[in-house]
């Protein structure tokens, strides 16, 4: 299978970025984590972070056609990036919403997603886990 990875806007400053929210493991940590289940499980993934909403719709619109899905955690793109929404709605591709914090135990504006009730589902709080858990179901589903 293959999966595309997106990292949204300012994860690429993550292990500095408000550690006690998000923890210290830099983005590279993360990748690495990511990229050992995805081998465990023999994915073939493709990982991707960007501060700019049309990259991330550029990403997703060139790759939907070789990913089986996409795991994304759009940052504060999430709450609300219609472009984005869009973007997965148009190419159809399934995908999985993730963040690292507990977006439902904050602000109040983190509480709404535009993209969740368009994906498979949502994973929130459980940190860099989230990801793997991502590729996890997805594996689990696809044997059935
Ligand atoms: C986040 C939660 C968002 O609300 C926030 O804007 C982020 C990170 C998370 O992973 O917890 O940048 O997506």
């Amino acid at each position: 299978l293959k999966i595309l990875v997106i990292h949204g806007v300012n994860l690429n400053f993550l292990g500095t970025r408000e550690p006690k929210i998000y923890g210290s493991l830099t983005l590279e940590d993360i990748n690495k984590k990511i990229k050992d289940r995805a081998s465990e499980h023999d994915f073939e993934i493709e990982i991707f972070q960007s501060n700019h909403e049309g990259e991330i719709v550029d990403k997703i619109q060139s790759h939907f056609q070789n990913s089986d899905y996409l795991v994304i955690n759009p940052a504060a793109f999430t709450h609300y990036s219609i472009a984005i929404r869009d973007a997965i709605l148009a190419t159809g591709i399934k995908t999985i919403e993730v963040h690292l914090s507990n977006v439902h135990s904050r602000e109040e504006f983190r509480r709404k997603s535009v993209i969740a009730d368009i994906a498979v589902g949502q994973i929130a709080g459980f940190s860099y886990y989230g990801y793997i858990m991502a590729l996890d179901y997805i594996k689990e589903s696809c044997v059935k």
